[in-house]
């Protein structure tokens, strides 16, 4: 297993592992409710993206498929690529109803030539069609902007016509 990515915040720390065909998340802290909340929440959203989950009195562990494709992030700004993402992103608040995924961030989208896909549900949750639009757009603008683009907001308005 190599480790890929280790954040802490006020909760503990979380580290993300890749090897064996699958990524490996591990938080070193646990909560019951949000555990057994979260799950469910991620099989609706997202059916079979977890392959398997556990649950200590010390943590909480996630096995999840890999999700094949490049990380959005490594990628471009070009306007045809950001409009890609835009519709992508729409269709996935369509798609998930009164639920959201919460976080999207550049790096929690796979590109896989035409088709694209989420990942890192950490953030997902009961979400209005506003309040999903409006974490979207936040995150999306931050991202594209910290890449040097100056027309986000153009694009994510015209997205929407
Ligand atoms: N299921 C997956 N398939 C492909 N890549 C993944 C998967 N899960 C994580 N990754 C890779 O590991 C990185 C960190 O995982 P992520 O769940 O986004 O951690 P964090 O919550 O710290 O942002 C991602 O940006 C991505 O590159
Ligand atoms: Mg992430």
């Amino acid at each position: 297993m190599i480790l890929v990515k280790s954040r802490s915040d006020m909760w503990g720390t979380r580290r993300v592992y890749k090897g064996n065909g699958c990524y490996i998340k591990e938080f070193d802290y646990c909560d019951h409710y949000w555990y057994h909340k979260h799950i469910k929440m991620v099989d609706t959203m997202n059916p079979g993206y977890y392959i398997n989950t556990f649950y200590s009195t010390t943590r909480m562990t996630f096995i999840m498929k890999t999700v094949p494709g490049v990380n959005a992030k490594t990628l471009g700004s070009g306007i045809k690529f950001v409009k890609r993402i835009l519709k992508f992103v729409h269709s996935n608040i369509q798609e998930t109803g009164s639920l959201g995924h919460g976080d999207w961030a550049l790096e929690n989208i796979i590109v896989n030539g035409n088709d694209m896909q989420m990942i890192d549900w950490d953030a997902c949750g009961v979400m209005t069609k506003e309040e999903k639009l409006n974490k979207a757009y936040h995150d999306l603008k931050k991202d594209f902007e910290k890449k040097g683009l100056r027309s986000f907001d153009n694009i994510w308005r015209e997205s929407h016509d």
